[in-house]
């Protein structure tokens, strides 16, 4: 609902840390008199922007104040605004500044998801404790406002399973292998020109952002802490365009997911790898450099979509914070915190199930297919399928399984590398709602 602004009510006042890709999105919002009013109608007050911290003060920066630049972030703390939007990222002092900030009763609103992957639980009992607001909506998927789905819409139904397409780079990558049947290393150094990828890929394509990402998504929608470092990962470099093509003809597209997932009432598995997903799953269709997280509720399915990164897509979920954080300042009151003291246990990846897909090189000679059966039978996994694709020195076979711990695949794929008509292991893949599940 739109407040009208109270003209007469103090102003909420925010200092913002970091003016980079994002921050520069978020002061220009704050200093454009349109998007500050509209925000001013949202929260109930004004806002005064008090100050913007960065590394290099004395930098030009087009349209942002230079009299508002500060090079000193703990200064500007202490000068007690009600909200610090913290958008600097990862450096060692970040969460020394996060824990100032709260302890100076300051709300929080931070994009850092490499930080709270980490210290998520320490912040939040630490503002819940100074009954202030530690908001984070922009750390997860970009613009789509998933947390507060997960933590307010969604609050009052058991959920089973979150899904999410939470790194548009890894999904640019495979969309486009898919779309234009492209390898792997040509589509990769496509994305590092066009500024999709960083020069140094591998946060996104080992799958570190994205366990970052599925770290807060499982600790919000499970209220439990887990850690980055609490989920198992795996990147996108060992799937090819024919892993692909064989998936497509199979029946399935090939995304990077994010997965929590509830395994019973005490247990939950949390995990990033690239899946194979059904071409009639809603997550199939996620394109380029969109994400989407697909939640699975006792009440149905709800799927969000949306731009991913980028500074005004952030800057859009960083501003619904501050939103709820300044109307919060205005009722003297502040948002209720996660407990993050679930006692569900975090199964390891050993035990999970699901249907794989298992690419490898093999000779072209007698005797082969027998072999391979007889490795996969022995580990008690069964076979659903199985395509042999080119000859001679080209030879690959993909295999589509029935539902296998991973304890059980891992040892197979371990027998078969030593076969010596095996060539090379290609991708191991595993199935969502695969035709056995
Ligand atoms: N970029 C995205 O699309 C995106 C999406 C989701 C979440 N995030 C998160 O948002 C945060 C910001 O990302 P970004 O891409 O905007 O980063 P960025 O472009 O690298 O900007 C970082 C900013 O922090 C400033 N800074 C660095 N050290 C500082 C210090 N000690 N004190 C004060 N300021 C300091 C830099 O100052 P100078 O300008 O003077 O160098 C710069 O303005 C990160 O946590 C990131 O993970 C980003």
């Amino acid at each position: 609902m739109r407040r009208v602004p109270d003209v007469t009510a103090a102003p909420i006042r925010v200092a913002v840390l970091g003016c980079g890709t994002v921050g520069a999105a978020v002061v220009g919002a704050l200093c454009d008199p349109a998007a500050s009013a509209a925000l001013a109608g949202a929260i109930g007050a004004p806002i005064e922007l008090v100050g913007i911290a960065v590394a290099h003060a004395d930098r030009p920066r087009p349209g942002i104040p230079s009299s508002l630049l500060v090079a000193d972030a703990r200064a500007l703390i202490d000068s007690g605004p009600d909200v610090i939007v913290e958008l600097i990222g990862p450096i060692p002092e970040t969460l020394e500044l996060l824990h100032a900030a709260i302890d100076q009763g300051a709300s929080v609103v931070t994009a850092n998801k490499a930080l709270l992957a980490t210290h998520l639980a320490a912040l939040t009992s630490r503002a819940a404790s100074r009954g202030v607001d530690l908001y984070y909506e922009a750390a997860v998927a970009g613009a789509i406002p998933i947390v507060r789905v997960l933590r307010t819409s969604l609050a009052g139904q058991h959920l089973t399973r979150v899904l999410g397409i939470v790194n548009g780079t890894t999904n640019f990558i495979l969309t486009t292998m898919e779309r234009e049947r492209r390898d792997y290393e040509d589509v990769l150094a496509e994305a590092i020109a066009r500024g999709f990828a960083e020069a140094d890929p591998s946060a996104d394509v080992d799958g570190h952002d994205a366990a970052q990402k599925a770290a807060l998504l499982a600790s919000i929608a499970f209220d439990r802490v887990v850690l980055d470092s609490d989920v198992a990962r795996e990147g996108i470099a060992k799937v090819t365009a024919a892993d692909l093509d064989a998936a497509g003809r199979m029946g399935f597209v090939v995304r990077l997911l994010a997965v929590a997932e509830r395994l019973g009432p005490e247990a939950i598995s949390v995990r990033v790898h690239p899946a194979m997903v059904p071409k009639d799953h809603p997550l199939a269709a996620v394109d380029g450099a969109a994400n989407a997280v697909f939640v699975e509720a006792a009440s149905g399915p709800v799927m969000l979509q949306g731009a991913g990164a980028g500074g005004s897509p952030t800057a859009s979920a960083v501003l619904g914070d501050l939103v709820a954080a300044g109307r919060n300042r205005v009722a003297r009151t502040c948002e209720h915190a996660p407990s993050l003291d679930g006692a569900c246990r975090l199964v390891e990846l050993g035990e999970t199930t699901s249907a794989f897909y298992l690419a490898l090189e093999v000779l072209d000679q007698p005797g082969v297919l027998a072999a391979v059966a007889t490795v996969f039978g022995s580990n008690g996994v069964s076979i659903e399928s199985m395509e042999q694709i080119g000859r001679a020195a080209d030879a690959r076979l993909v295999f589509l399984t029935h539902p296998a711990t991973e304890a059980q695949m891992a040892a197979t794929a371990l027998q078969l590398d030593k076969l010596e008509a095996v060539t090379a292991l290609g991708a191991l893949l595993r199935v969502v709602d695969g035709p056995s599940r």
